[in-house]
């Protein structure tokens, strides 16, 4: 049975509508969450010279790892490279409001920490930033998740997190994996 032109251009308006509403509940919710939740895409725009890292700048070799300012505000720093993490173990407290600051000198990498929502993208040339609270404790893997080359499966981090009370960073604020406390 042949369908008339008629009834074609119904179906095709009544779709047409449909994936119209589809569109609209999309962007409403896009619009309701970012207005009324603050929730947004990623908009941290932030700029880091790969020929400088480890040498000078935020990156620089000392200034790796795990600080708390004297603010309060506690952030880790950390390079991604073909094929390892700088540095490879990340300690942070539990239950603290957190910052993770990546960035990388070659190509393209990307970070999650299982068990938790962490996850992002680290471009060359940008810095990649993450805000956090670590709610378990324990040692929690931080593979690449995104291929970078032959040594891709190899690249793995460890973010220890601890509890508040075993967070002792030194005089300068820095804490690390290794340090005895
Ligand atoms: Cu770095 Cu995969």
């Amino acid at each position: 049975m042949a369908m008339s032109e008629q009834s074609i251009l119904k179906t095709e308006l009544r779709w047409a509508l449909i994936v119209g509403g589809i569109v609209a509940v999309i962007l409403g919710t896009i619009l309701y969450t970012a207005v009324s939740m603050g929730i947004n895409p990623p908009s941290n725009h932030e700029f880091a010279d790969p020929k400088t890292l480890h040498l000078s700048a935020e990156f620089t070799e000392s200034n790796l790892g795990t600080r708390i300012d004297p603010n309060g505000q506690i952030t880790a720093r950390v390079i991604a490279t073909q094929f390892e993490f700088v540095p490879g173990c990340i300690i942070l407290p539990a239950n603290r409001d957190v910052t993770m600051r990546f960035t990388t000198p070659d190509v393209i990498h990307g970070i999650l920490v299982t068990g938790t929502n962490v996850n992002t993208m680290i471009v060359p040339g940008y810095v990649a930033q993450v805000h956090t609270r670590f709610t378990k404790t324990g040692d929690l893997l931080m593979p690449c998740h995104e291929f970078c080359g032959l040594g891709h499966s190899q690249m793995i981090a460890t973010v220890r997190v601890v509890p508040p009370e075993q967070f002792h960073p030194d005089a300068e604020g820095r804490a690390a994996c290794g340090k005895p406390s």
